[in-house]
């Protein structure tokens, strides 16, 4: 999708502070509503171009009088369109216009009390209580608003808890309406979204699957699209999408290196052969894997050798489907948007929607080019399993856990070798077969996919060294399993997961009696930070 995406029916948030621009993203997303996060040192001029229905101004953690503090081209405000300033968004739009910002010695932070001030004729407020509970997280706050402005609410602490200019369709809040601390705060976003920027909501699932296939079909034309696909939910789904859009012109690549877990090719295969009629090309590399990680124990040179080889097996297809009358124009990726804004905030210090600096990444051989297709590049994480799960791909995809590009080679301790591989494929089986069972236990009871018990990430990890052990009469000189289960939302952090002691006792006794070369089985009980979630 191109930058005028959604132009006139879409939202843009202004991202004083990264996590706080992406979550009010989110919400107007889940309210059916396009958004996208712009940053906040974005020019009127570049404001028009993308021909937004609103404007929202995110909060942030710096202070309107701190030097370097972000501010807004003042134009913004004058453009006609409405705009909705939370927290750091409504001093900015204060200070902009004339009022006043004070800095409080105690701040406010937490629920607060909340009055309205607007005699009820507030459209923002709507028929939502005189009284309301809203989330406050500041130190500075609004002591005078700009002129023309009516204060709609206060708190105790805060005398501007809520502005308004209901002519020139300007509103700004000091509290949080996009935490579901405040109960009140969808309202006030759908007041704001439906009320008075007129928005309808019809950003769904439909809509969004009939957009992205005309998208994918007028880019492509009649060229030839390749893409390298790995089992994860997002190269999947790009899969599928392309499937639905251009279906043979679209060649799958899917470069077996005999690292996947147990059945994994197989059913990779199964799906895309099966259930979406796409050109599937199997590439059977797991002897060239084999020999080229013959004795190699250092992590970073697994990597490397597996990340080099995974692009030379790649471009050897996209040679051979040139040379067969098939020339690919276009290499499609997974990308998604939390990738965009990244490494777009990486490379420009905010300006997330101009450079994508991982295409860089591509290691694409001299004279060797194809031009990006990246049907993802506007969606959250959460959003892309919806698709996954709309254009019908199975769950075990869709939900599939976080797993490595280079595999099972980096839960191999050491070398990896065809007896580890074979060791670790089962006992991992076993690991993800019950706490699969134990997960799915916690979502019946809770209705929550990541409830707070469940197991984010789990698998097995194989250490290099051996035990004793004894079975029935026998001495056993075998390797040990490690078991590694962490809670999580995003991988940056993580804790061990607390597994009841019958789960893990079940998952002990199978792997010992059922894994050949296994006799003992230990449980990782470090977080992230210090330790990280894989070995290696
Ligand atoms: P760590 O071990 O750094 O892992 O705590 C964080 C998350 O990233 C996954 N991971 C990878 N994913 N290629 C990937 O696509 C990799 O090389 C890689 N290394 C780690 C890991 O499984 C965890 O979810």
């Amino acid at each position: 999708m191109n930058e005028s995406t959604y132009a006139g029916q879409k939202v843009v948030v202004f991202d004083f502070g990264a996590q706080y621009g992406q979550l009010i993203a989110r919400r107007v997303r889940d309210l059916h509503v396009y958004s996208e996060i712009v940053p906040c040192d974005i020019s009127a001029d570049e404001v028009r171009a993308i021909n937004p229905a609103a404007i929202i101004l995110s909060g942030g953690p710096a202070s309107v009088y701190a030097e370097d503090a972000p501010s807004i081209d003042p134009d913004v405000l004058e453009l006609g369109i409405p705009v909705l300033g939370f927290c750091y968004g409504q001093q900015i739009m204060a200070v902009t216009l004339g009022g006043e910002v004070g800095h409080t010695e105690k701040g406010e932070y937490g629920p607060a009390p909340l009055t309205r001030t607007d005699g009820g004729t507030s459209a923002l407020y709507g028929d939502t209580p005189a009284e309301q509970t809203v989330w406050m997280s500041h130190r500075d706050a609004v002591s005078r608003a700009p002129e023309g402005f009516t204060v709609t609410a206060k708190t105790d602490v805060c005398p501007v808890a809520s502005m308004e200019c209901a002519e020139r369709r300007l509103y700004a809040t000091q509290y949080h309406p996009e935490v579901r601390h405040t109960p009140y705060g969808n309202e006030l976003l759908k007041n704001f979204l439906f009320g008075i920027c007129g928005l309808e909501p019809n950003w769904t699932m439909d809509s969004i699957i009939e957009d992205s296939i005309a998208a994918i079909r007028e880019q492509v034309g009649e060229d030839r699209v390749i893409l390298g696909l790995s089992g994860g939910v997002d190269s999947s789904v790009v899969a599928a999408l392309c499937a639905k859009a251009i279906g043979r012109q679209l060649t799958c690549v899917f470069v077996n290196h005999g690292l996947l877990r147990k059945n994994e090719p197989e059913e990779v295969e199964e799906v895309f052969t099966k259930q979406f009629d796409v050109d599937f090309v199997h590439v059977h590399a797991e002897e060239r894997y084999a020999e080229l990680l013959a004795g190699v124990t250092d992590p970073e040179q697994k990597r490397k050798i597996i990340g080099t080889q995974f692009w030379n097996e790649f471009f050897a297809v996209a040679q051979d489907l040139a040379e067969n009358g098939r020339p690919v124009k276009y290499l499609a990726q997974g990308t998604i948007y939390p990738d965009i804004i990244e490494s777009g905030a990486r490379k420009t210090g905010g300006k997330a929607s101009t450079i994508k600096s991982h295409h860089n990444l591509i290691p694409f051989p001299d004279g060797v080019h194809f031009d990006l297709i990246e049907p993802l590049d506007h969606f959250f994480k959460d959003e892309v399993r919806a698709l996954g799960t709309a254009l019908g791909l199975p769950d075990h995809i869709v939900h599939r856990q976080p797993f490595p590009g280079p595999g099972l080679a980096i839960r191999i301790i050491g070398d990896v070798t065809p007896e580890k591989l074979e060791i670790l494929k089962n006992a991992d089986a076993i690991v993800r077969e019950e706490l699969d069972a134990y997960n799915a236990r916690l979502f019946e009871e809770t209705g929550e996919r990541n409830s707070e018990h469940s197991c984010w990430q789990y698998f097995a990890v194989l250490p290099d060294i051996m035990s004793v052990g004894v079975m029935g009469d026998e001495r056993t000189y075998a390797r040990p399993v490690i078991l590694r289960a962490v809670e999580s939302s995003d991988a940056m952090t993580a804790d061990w997961a607390k597994l009841p002691y019958d789960v893990l006792a079940r998952i002990s006794s199978r792997i010992v009696a059922e894994v050949p070369g296994a006799n003992r089985v230990c449980y990782d009980i470090t977080s992230k930070p210090p330790a990280t979630i894989e070995w290696e």
